[in-house]
């Protein structure tokens, strides 16, 4: 391979994740469950399976139940041996495969994403890295957003950053590129804006939560001050990083839920239920013989 492999994934949890309150005043976002896994699981699973061997999760007080996920379960798995639930005990501790390691780290206060990506840094050092929100469930077509963009760095070596195409009206609520097109889906990132107004807003090519970013970022981080939201923002670390490098986006195949939005959240449970396994098949009637009586309800209102 010509470029330096992707190894490190940092996971920012640090947030206040006000859209969910009061869900989210005691226990983090991230811990929410999409049927029988929470986000957070979803997310280190899409890393590991795109290379990541050391995570970092940049967290916050109220957290633990995160780093207490990711770690050995002693009584739960002496208990789960003793009544012989085997699948259970497996399903304990495969969470993490053996050979991946966690770190973390704390953000003393939330001062925005560019912030909790610098407190990375120690960690990731000079190696490329991946950033993942684990609000935004990505349900990639066949391979997964971060494996599609791993292969896109895997043929140029500079940063890509994952894109998807949002409503006119809602540019506000994301990071927007002027994109200049390489091939379908490809883009040359050509500047990066937060947040900015529709009527001001260069693209409908926002930007969600998957990043394969090199080591420079930090460099620039260091020196981005306040924002968008008075934060520090990743978006104009990434716009100083367009002086020195190329950045690439990349529109990844797939759905994202917006699982940081409690309608967003609803929509994947919905989704992800269908597709289970075990309970896929019940859930589809269910949700069928509902559908038939709202629809009955709506002919007589
Ligand atoms: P959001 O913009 O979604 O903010 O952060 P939030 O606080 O989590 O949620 P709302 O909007 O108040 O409901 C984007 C990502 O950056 C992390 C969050 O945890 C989330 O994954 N983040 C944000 C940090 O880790 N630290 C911060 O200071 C801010």
């Amino acid at each position: 391979m010509k470029y330096a492999k992707v190894r490190k994934a940092v996971f920012p949890v640090a947030g206040l994740g006000t859209r969910f309150l009061p869900a989210t005043k005691a226990s983090p976002k991230e811990m929410l469950p999409v049927v029988d896994k929470p986000l957070i699981q979803y997310a280190v699973e899409e890393a590991v399976g795109a290379g990541a061997e050391v995570l970092v999760f940049i967290t916050s007080r109220t957290k633990r139940s995160i780093s207490d996920h990711f770690d050995r379960a002693y009584e739960l798995e002496t208990e789960l041996e003793l009544r012989g639930k085997k699948t259970e005990l497996e399903l304990v501790q495969g969470i993490v495969p053996a050979h991946v390691t966690c770190v973390y780290i704390r953000q003393a206060e939330a001062q925005g994403l560019g912030h909790a990506v610098a407190c990375a840094e120690p960690v990731v050092g000079n190696e490329p890295f991946y950033v993942i929100l684990a609000d935004d469930l990505i349900d990639g077509d066949q391979h997964s957003a971060l494996l599609q963009m791993r292969n896109v760095y895997e043929r140029y070596g500079h940063s890509v950053i994952g894109v998807e195409r949002v409503a006119q009206e809602e540019t506000g609520r994301y990071g927007i590129i002027t994109p200049e097109e390489i091939s379908p889906r490809l883009y040359q990132v050509k500047h990066i804006v937060e947040k900015p107004k529709p009527a001001a807003a260069p693209s409908t090519l926002g930007v969600v939560g998957r990043y394969l970013l090199t080591p420079r970022v930090f460099e620039l981080l260091r020196k981005t001050g306040k924002g968008a939201g008075g934060e520090i923002q990743l978006t104009d670390a990434i716009q100083a990083l367009l002086g020195y490098e190329e950045v690439q986006a990349y529109e990844f195949a797939g759905t994202r839920y917006d699982c940081g939005s409690k309608f967003g959240y609803l929509k994947a449970t919905v989704e992800y239920g269908l597709k289970h396994t075990e309970l896929g098949d019940e859930f589809r009637d269910y949700l069928m013989r509902i559908g038939t009586e709202l629809r009955a309800a709506g002919r007589t209102e």
